[in-house]
């Protein structure tokens, strides 16, 4: 049997919206666990550069490769660079996310496709691209115990309902449906699939809620355990959920959230 293991050397993992915050995060941990590195960015090209070097100074390799993963053809390319570089991907980390907030009596058309377009579209391709990489490839059993491993980036808003923000919640429901549902259609093909759940990370995503101390004191009352999150709190759930240490695991949604989910207002008799 293969000893179970948090190390990823010898493996590729692809990031999605690797540029900035969580993703960029993500990255930086596998590569520090040892996996070779594909940072994908849509327009922040310095960034994603800038996340392959921090890569590649902690002593693994990595390549920056632009795309908008809504494009069907952007991602064959970034996955088909991929293989370029380093010859197959073992992991497929569908992180590239966003928002466009509006009331929904005033959420245009495109608002709504866009948001669909890259956090539910755009995830679907980039597993699609990952799962006939997987099965193309096969198992590698010396390498890691599982044939392949997606995690998807979900949110707290896979559960929690969020006004003024709808297509942003449809998004990340849509997002945990996909999952549980590829999850069951290749598990006997030895590909795992699971989803983060991230609540509030300190990333520009979301600045407003905490960049001052009022919105901060605000914010902190949504979260029991007392602190917003780090981008690095995400990056050590994806190392687990890519590692052997997860074997077992496929189907799930990882909270990360700080107790978010926990319903804080019921705390005291609601
Ligand atoms: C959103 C953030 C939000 C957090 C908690 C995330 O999925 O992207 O903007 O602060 O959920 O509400």
């Amino acid at each position: 049997m293969t000893k179970p293991t948090l190390d990823l050397s010898g493996q590729v993992a692809v990031v999605t919206g690797a540029s900035s915050g969580i993703g960029a995060a993500v990255a930086k941990g596998l590569g520090v666990a040892g996996a070779r590195v594909v940072v994908n960015f849509n327009s922040d090209r310095d960034g994603g550069e800038a996340v392959a070097d921090a890569v590649r100074q902690a002593g693994s390799d990595a390549i920056a490769v632009g795309g908008d993963v809504s494009d069907e053809g952007k991602v064959e390319n970034l996955f088909a660079e991929a293989k370029r570089a380093f010859g197959t991907v073992h992991i497929l980390i569908a992180n590239a996310g966003l928002q466009k907030d509006a009331p929904a009596e005033a959420m245009t058309l495109a608002d709504w496709n866009k948001v669909i377009g890259v956090n539910l579209t755009g995830q679907f391709l980039c597993c699609r691209a990952a799962i006939r990489e997987f099965l193309d490839r096969g198992p590698q059993p010396d390498v890691s115990r599982a044939t392949g491993k997606i995690v998807c980036m979900s949110s707290v808003h896979e559960r929690i309902m969020w006004a003024g923000h709808v297509n942003y919640a449809a998004s990340k429901g849509g997002v945990m449906l996909m999952m549980q549902s590829l999850a069951q259609e290749f598990a006997d093909r030895k590909i795992r699939i699971n989803s983060i759940a991230p609540g509030d990370i300190r990333t520009p995503i979301n600045k407003e809620a905490w960049d001052t101390p009022e919105a901060l004191a605000k914010l902190l009352r949504l979260i029991p355990y007392g602190r917003i999150g780090e981008p690095e709190d995400i990056a050590n759930a994806a190392v687990w959920l890519a590692s052997d240490h997860s074997d077992y695991v496929t189907g799930a949604t990882l909270f990360v959230d700080g107790g978010m989910t926990l319903y804080p207002g019921f705390r005291d008799n609601g």
